[in-house]
């Protein structure tokens, strides 16, 4: 008898498996661990054996505990971006160059002088971003000709994991949205973005709406996760994508805003409207036939990671939150730029660091996690601010991800958003959502909106305070930074490049 939903998220550092049953009751998570490597500065890369590994793991540990026959279908999700360069025999031919891998700003170039500015936007709905796939592969093409020639298919981080599920080679419209390769209104491959990036069609997956069960289990993948042959597997959708679904972000109107590693401030749209400007993100929804506007912080809650990881001295996160919550809002004027790994929203720049600025002889270890708290939430503040000026006006914003967790960070949220920030019942996000599109594409639910109404529930809300006068003194400030700073930050990232290179 089946009827649980196995929702699988191929993350920057686990693959992140959940079970649901129909009513959206999460029965049981696990979340093998992998590791990514910065070979050189801006670089990003990762091995995909090392996703299959941790998939088998954690499929194995859930058909162990639920018995195969109790799953009735999977759905895959996953960091977004990257690319995964298949050969003749389906081998992986070089690591995965990761989303947050910065190395490609010369491709971004020369991709858009070809193609020209406008008609990249008119065509993918976005500018060609360092983050985005396509000039990862022009990339490979100039600097590994030798892997580029070997080079017959072109997989996502969670498309690989379906191909080694089933031998499927297959997409779907919310992930490949990232690619700068799919015509985001139409929902299908552009032929233009295509030639331009001299790649033929046949190297890139077929590409279906997210509730599609466009794959199933086959007898070795069987073998090595305990699954049963023939499970049907969902297509799901890119980590934000199948995150909003996760938290319910599947009308107009709602938000959410994700403090995970990266950061996004999400809105779902029911007609395809892209930013004039290219601000925003516009991608696919994993809603069939929606779409969505995001802003991405590209070191969001992994700013404070690395702040726990590399500075703190052995404090834990919930030292570091009673810390923080001692000093007054505003952090006496110490400010924190998080772009630790290059930036995104609003500020496309993969030379752009991290900064403390303000510092003076007050400012102790609280003062510094909370200016990195407050400096992520300023940063999710711009991409809103750009949302606003589009004329969105979200009633609330739904906070998920591992850093909504503190009290104190969504009530920086609300602060700084002057909006009622709402928590909700799914607590596993991406993986949660790719589970709840399994629900619907294995026909528990009709469609995705009636799946979110049938499974999620508020948990928690909390209103702006008075922090809000603080906050509003200092973001102006904070908002300043970035342009004084931008050409020092590329004359560091050009010497530091230079003295990599021995130079
Ligand atoms: C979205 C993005 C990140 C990654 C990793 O555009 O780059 O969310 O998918 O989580």
């Amino acid at each position: 008898m089946s009827s649980y939903f196995i929702g699988i998220d191929i993350g920057t550092s686990s693959a992140k498996a959940v079970v649901i049953d129909p009513a959206g009751e999460v029965l049981h998570t696990t979340a093998p661990t992998y590791s990514f490597r910065t070979p050189k500065p801006l670089w990003a890369e990762c091995d995909p054996e090392d996703w299959w590994k941790a998939t088998r793991t954690a499929l194995r540990e859930i058909t162990g505990k639920f018995g195969a026959e109790t799953i009735a279908g999977i759905g895959l999700t996953g960091q977004m971006h990257g690319l995964v360069l298949l050969d003749e025999a389906g081998g992986v031919l070089r690591p995965c160059i990761m989303w947050n891998d910065q190395r490609t700003g010369a491709q971004c170039a020369s991709i858009t002088k070809k193609v020209g500015a406008e008609k990249v936007l008119e065509l993918t709905g976005n500018p060609v971003l360092p983050g985005f796939t396509a000039p990862k592969i022009v990339w490979v093409q100039e600097n590994e000709p030798e892997v580029w020639a070997k080079a017959k298919k072109i997989l996502l981080p969670k498309d690989y994991i379906r191909f080694r599920l089933s031998g499927s080679f297959a997409t779907e419209v919310s992930d490949a949205s990232g690619m700068a390769l799919l015509d985001v209104g139409r929902r299908d491959w552009s032929p233009e973005m295509l030639e331009a990036c001299d790649i033929p069609r046949e190297m890139v997956a077929r590409v279906t709406e997210s509730t599609e069960a466009s794959a199933s289990v086959d007898a070795q993948a069987a073998t090595a996760t305990g699954l049963k042959e023939g499970t049907p597997i969902i297509a799901g959708g890119g980590d934000q994508a199948a995150g909003a679904v996760g938290c319910g972000i599947v009308r107009s109107g709602i938000v959410s805003a994700t403090l995970g590693t990266s950061g996004v401030v999400f809105a779902h749209a029911d007609q395809y409207q892209p930013d004039p400007r290219g601000r925003l993100h516009t991608f696919c929804a994993a809603v069939p036939g929606k779409w969505h506007f995001m802003g991405v912080q590209l070191s969001s809650a992994g700013s404070l990671q690395w702040f726990h990881d590399k500075i703190a001295g052995g404090k834990s996160f919930d030292d570091l939150n009673q810390l923080a919550e001692k000093v007054p809002a505003g952090a006496e004027g110490l400010l924190f730029l998080p772009y630790l790994s290059g930036e995104r929203t609003p500020h496309p720049d993969p030379y752009a660091r991290g900064v403390f600025f303000g510092l003076t002889l007050v400012h102790g270890l609280g003062h510094m996690a909370r200016a990195v708290m407050e400096g992520v939430t300023y940063g999710l503040r711009d991409a809103l601010e750009i949302m606003e000026s589009l004329g969105l006006q979200p009633a609330e914003i739904v906070a998920s991800g591992g850093g909504a967790n503190s009290v104190l960070w969504r009530q920086m949220l609300a602060d700084n958003f002057k909006t009622r920030i709402v928590t909700v019942n799914a607590t596993e996000g991406a993986a949660y959502g790719a589970a709840v599109l399994a629900s619907v594409g294995a026909g528990a639910h009709s469609d995705v909106p009636t799946a979110c109404e049938a499974m999620l529930r508020r948990t928690g809300s909390c209103e702006p305070g008075t922090d809000t006068v603080a906050y509003d003194r200092l973001y102006p400030v904070f908002r300043d930074l970035y342009p004084a700073l931008r050409d020092s930050f590329t004359k560091v990232g050009k010497a530091v490049e230079a003295m990599g290179e021995g130079a």
